[in-house]
């Protein structure tokens, strides 16, 4: 399996970093990258003054979870009205010919990285045919990775205004007998083990309280030799001689964390150790 893993670091500073293992078989996991760190900070802003702030403290988290499928529900239609179906952030590169104001073809670009950067292969024979889409938001990645590669895709959002919307939307785009979507928890997925030979994660891991049983979930679904791409937000990494972050990143997080119902953040080296400790290949960009 290989794992491959995007962090985005938002609204803070981010370093180029990669890793790789190799291992007989094992899912591995990609970590890609963006640089949206203004359309961040101005998102945070936006929505801080109209959702309400979480205090979501209780032991097992579930005040949490409510709290993501309520806003997720009441937010998504705001959403898809003012970004379209795809509720993550855009790749914007220098090199790139995306115009900066042309924020789908941006998103579609973060969907291409991440599949260039997990090496998922474009021989139709070595593509993904089974995709799980994990916080599956309106289930636009999952039609696009269903058109792109002809895959079953099964999606799973806590929202149930987003799934009922996400199945929708694939009976109109004519991906019903592709393309499915529930409600369920990515700390508890309702799947057997070592069911897809993709599993992909775009912007929702940074709202699992518990990064270890996500990380664990994911690769317990993964089938042996498939891929786990991640695309996540996290707080930068500590200096050698710092022992935690500076008071301002603390402020300025939590209201991050408060607008969007986000628990702790944490670094990319924490994943980075999470996933090795699983024994996946693993490649990580920032
Ligand atoms: C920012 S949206 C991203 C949606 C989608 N991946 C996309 O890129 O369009 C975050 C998604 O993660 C989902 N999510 C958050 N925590 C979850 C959990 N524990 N289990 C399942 N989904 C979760 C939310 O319901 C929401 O759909």
């Amino acid at each position: 399996m290989t794992s491959v893993f995007h962090a985005c670091h938002s609204p803070l500073p981010y370093f180029p970093r990669k890793c790789q293992r190799s291992h007989p078989p094992r899912p591995s996991v990609s970590f890609p990258s963006s640089s949206f760190s203004r359309r961040c900070q101005s998102d945070a802003r936006f929505m801080a003054t109209s959702v309400k702030t979480a205090a979501w403290t209780t032991p097992d988290g579930s005040a949490l979870q409510d709290g993501i499928s309520e806003y997720f529900d009441k937010s998504s239609g705001f959403w898809e009205d003012i970004w379209g179906d795809h509720m993550h952030h855009g790749f914007y590169d220098p090199d790139s010919n995306v115009s900066g104001t042309d924020h789908i073809a941006a998103q579609i670009r973060m969907i291409e990285e991440s599949l260039r950067f997990a090496g998922i292969s474009e021989d139709p024979a070595k593509q993904p045919k089974r995709i799980v889409d994990v916080g599956c938001g309106l289930g636009a990645s999952s039609r696009y990775l269903a058109r792109k590669y002809g895959a079953e895709c099964q999606g799973f959002t806590l929202g149930a205004v987003q799934a009922g919307r996400a199945n929708v939307l694939a009976k109109a785009e004519g991906l019903a007998d592709k393309v499915s979507f529930q409600v369920a928890d990515a700390l508890n997925q309702p799947f057997p083990d070592g069911q897809f030979d993709l599993v992909w994660s775009m912007e929702s891991g940074e709202h699992m309280p518990d990064k270890a049983k996500f990380v664990n979930e994911l690769a317990r679904v993964a089938a042996p030799g498939g891929t786990i791409i991640i695309v996540t937000e996290c707080r930068r990494d500590l200096g050698p001689s710092e022992k935690s972050l500076q008071p301002w990143e603390k402020k300025l997080l939590n209201r991050i964390c408060n607008a969007f119902y986000l628990p702790e953040w944490c670094s990319t080296s924490d994943y980075v150790k999470l996933l090795q400790s699983l024994s996946l290949q693993l490649q990580c960009r920032i």
